[in-house]
Order: structure tokens, then sequence, then C-alpha cells
């Protein structure tokens, strides 16, 4: 692909999906980055054109919960991979999470990140700073951030902040954001003792239970109405979770759910074993179903992938070289799930893995869009994102619905190199990603010229 940058750039005949949900064959004119027209047959000249019969325009995704290990831990992912695979992807802004090494606690910390994604990244991105039990006056000053991070449970260090008085001390002082990561730490620890030994990687959905998660939430939630604050419930995995949210939940509260906990359950442990420990971990069947369900109905409001990537020697699978094909159950040296890392790669397949939903009938197109775009922008108040209208952003994806074409291990641009979709058969792999404007993907190739900026968030983070 031309490494030039343009000022001006015309989609020609694409099937637009506009802001009320419907769809138009149409074309969209960009200038400076920003959407300027959308109409038939625009005649307007540009320093590019795009022909984009048989594809369709979506907003660029915004992934709200990724972990890019950059300061620190580069041997898993550093910013330039992290990007090519969020360009891949059709992702055009992320939100970072915090236990990065030195930790994201202060300005200084923040600061570092910025300058570094400046520098890097191909895409747009924001840094959440994270919460210990020491740091109120860096939660309340720290900026630009989209809110404050809580472990809440399942991080050791710092960051954990498990303790109600802690807690509440977070939650009683300031406005801005608070995004929880709901798991019962007392409980992960006292089950933890009952198990330990068993190298079975199944074991780890045992010990870390619904009732953790159950637990956490419901002390979050607590928590959030005593001071009505603005509370986001980071990738909510149980049916228990979401009937508690369904019950009960205020205007100031959202939440999330990942493409894994939607599509993989505890039967796949006996395929991908380690490679899909996480935390909060993979559930059963039914919680699938439940959570697809609070999904179409509101109470989950948006997807993330909680992009975690680890490397396949750090999982113990570094003799698997393709778990598509193989059987993991003779491959693998199972490990006890506390001597591996959790976490798995995800920004590179999620928007294909919805769309192979929606296109399967599942939900519609509009929908996937909105859970992993406009309804982001909107939780988050990530200014000038999440639509196609005119004075928006031209942050953009074109998928192909028409083509299928399976997760290839040789494909991927994360510096873990593996996926834990790998083999599954997709369909709506972008074709072009644009970034401020700018074409950085386009099928293979990327622009290495191009770079994301700092996303803005309005003040309050009000819904
Ligand atoms: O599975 C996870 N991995 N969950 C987290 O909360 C952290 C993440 C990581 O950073 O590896």
């Amino acid at each position: 692909m031309s490494a030039s940058t343009t000022a001006t750039l015309l989609i020609r005949n694409a099937n637009v999906l506009l802001p009320d949900g419907s769809f138009q064959k149409t074309d969209v004119f960009v200038r400076n980055g920003l959407i300027e027209q959308i109409g038939s047959k625009l005649d307007q000249k540009a320093d590019t054109v795009i022909e984009a019969d048989h594809l369709t325009l979506l907003p660029g995704v915004i992934d709200p919960q990724v972990h890019f290990r950059e300061p620190g831990l580069e041997h898993k992912e550093d910013l330039t991979t992290a990007s090519r695979a969020c360009a891949r992807g059709g992702v055009t802004s992320f939100l970072e999470m915090p236990n990065t090494k030195p930790l994201t606690i202060n300005q200084a910390a923040l600061d570092d990140k910025l300058a570094r994604a400046a520098q890097k990244s191909y895409v747009n991105f924001g840094f959440f700073i994270g919460a210990t039990a020491e740091n109120l006056p860096d939660l309340q000053t720290a900026t630009p951030t989209p809110g404050i991070k809580i472990f809440m449970g399942s991080m050791h260090g710092d960051l954990l902040v498990d303790q109600e008085g802690a807690l509440d001390r977070i939650f009683a002082t300031g406005t801005r954001l608070i995004a929880v990561h709901a798991e019962d730490q007392a409980r992960i620890a006292q089950r933890r003792k009952e198990f330990v030994g068993i190298a079975d990687p199944a074991i780890h959905s045992v010990i870390q239970d619904n009732q953790a998660a159950l637990n956490a939430t419901t002390l979050a939630l607590k928590l959030s109405k005593k001071y009505q604050r603005r509370l986001h419930i980071l990738h909510l995995s149980t049916a228990e979770e979401a009937e508690l949210l369904r019950q009960d939940k205020p205007a100031w509260v959202t939440a999330e759910v990942t493409p894994q906990h939607l599509l993989l359950n505890t039967g796949f442990y006996e395929k991908l074993g380690s490679l899909i420990q996480m935390n909060p971990p993979i559930r059963g069947a039914h919680d699938n179903e439940v959570l697809w369900q609070a999904l179409q109905d509101g109470v989950i409001d948006f997807i993330a992938t909680d992009h975690a990537p680890h490397t396949l020697a750090e999982k113990g699978r570094a003799n698997v070289t393709d778990q598509s094909e193989e059987d993991a159950s003779v491959a693998t040296v199972f490990l006890e799930p506390a001597k591996v890392p959790s976490g798995m790669p995800g920004v590179e397949t999620s928007l294909p893995l919805m769309l192979t939903q929606a296109m399967q009938g599942r939900c519609t197109v509009a929908q996937v869009s909105n859970w992993m775009s406009t309804a982001v922008a909107k939780a988050y108040g990530i200014v000038g994102k999440g639509a196609i209208a005119p004075g928006y952003d031209a942050d953009l994806v074109l998928v192909d619905l028409e083509t299928y074409h399976p997760v290839l291990r040789e494909e991927l641009q994360t510096k873990c190199g593996w996926s834990p979709f790998e083999g599954w058969n997709l369909t709506g792999w972008p074709a072009v990603t644009i970034v401020g404007g700018q074409v950085v993907y386009e099928r293979g190739q990327f622009n290495e010229q191009v770079r994301g900026k700092a996303l803005s968030f309005s003040a309050s983070n009000a819904l």
C-alpha cells in the first residue's frame, strides 16, 4: 500500500450504516479527518478513492478493555503489534488497562503511555488510571483518562483493592467513571486452597466460580447506589450477574461482555486447555445463553475483548503448532491454573466473530455495530466517535460480509501469535480500516505512516 497520507478521501458505493440503524448504498466524503458529506454519486475530487461495491461501511470499533503490555511486558505484546492487530480487526480506538510495569497509577505513568502511543499506535488510544488503596488524589486528577479501573479481585500487588473500606473511599470521592473487575478475592483465595495441585485447566472455572463474580458485582452495585457513582462493570460473565442487573440497574450503571464469554464455555477446555484460562473465567453453556439475552435486551450495554496476550510458552503450550488441527490432550502439558497466566488475545477477531453471529441470524449487523462502537462512545463520553454522520471523525471500517475466511495463525498481528479461535471460519473481516481519514489497513497491507490520536472524554462521562 502507498505510504502517503491524504487530506481527502472518497468511499464510493458502500453499504453504509446510518445513525438510525438503516443501511443505504451511498458515497462518503472525508476531509481533514472528518466526515463531510454522505450522499449518492458525490462528484467530489479526492486524494484517495475507494471503490466499495459489495462492502459494508461501519463506524470503527472502539474496544473499551484491552491489555497491551507496554511498558514492561513487551515480550507478550507492545503498542506497535497490538495496534496493528487493532487495525486488522477494524478496531480504530482502544481503552487500555493499568496493569503494565510500572502500573498506571499516577500522572507520570499515564503521560508515559500517552507519549509512547503517540509515537507508535496505528489507532486512537485512551488509558485507564488504576486504583490502589493509596492513590486517591491521583484518581481525581489524572487526565486524560476514560476512568478509574479497580481490580476487586484476580490481581496481585498494588492494584488489588478488595477491602470494602478502601472501595467505599474511592466510590465516595469524585465523580468520574469507575470500571470494576468484579471477583471476590477472599472467596477465590479460600477455594484455591481447596483445589490446590489439580493440573486440569477446567478447575479454574470451578475455583473462581459464579458466586465469586456475583459477590463482587453485588458489592460494586451497592457502593455505586450509595453515592450515585457512575459505575461500569467490566466483562460480565455469569447468568447470576445478568439477572441481578436485570432486576436492579440504575441509570448510571453500564456493563460489558466479551465475545469469548458469549461464544466459548467450559466444554472448550478439553480442546483448548489453558489457552482459554482467563479472569473472570469462561462459564457454562447456560451462562452463554443468558448473557446473549441480556445483551439483546440492553441489560448489557456493549462488548469489549479484554485482549490479554500471553506467550504460548507461558501458557504451557509452546509445543502446539495449530490448535485448530491438534488434539490438545496429546500435545499439551497440563499445568495447574495457578501456574498459568490468565487471558487471551481478541482485538483481531472480535468484529468478524460478532458479524458472523449476525450473518447467522443471532443478532443484526446494526446491533453489532452499536455494541462495538456507538454504545461504547456514548458510555465513555468519547467525543466525535461512534457514528457515520457529517462532523464525526472518519474512523471507519469497510467489512466484507460475503466472504468466509478462517482465523489463521500465520495472519495474526498480535505478538503472542495465537488465537483461541484459530480454525473458526468467519465472515465480516475488515477489507479496509480508516483512522482519522487515513487508510491504515487494506487487505493485509498496513500504512506505516498512520498514527492515532489520544481520545478525549467528556468531563463527567455522563450517560
Ligand atoms: O484474564 C485476564 N487477564 N483478566 C484480567 O483481568 C487481566 C488480564 C491480563 O492482564 O492478563
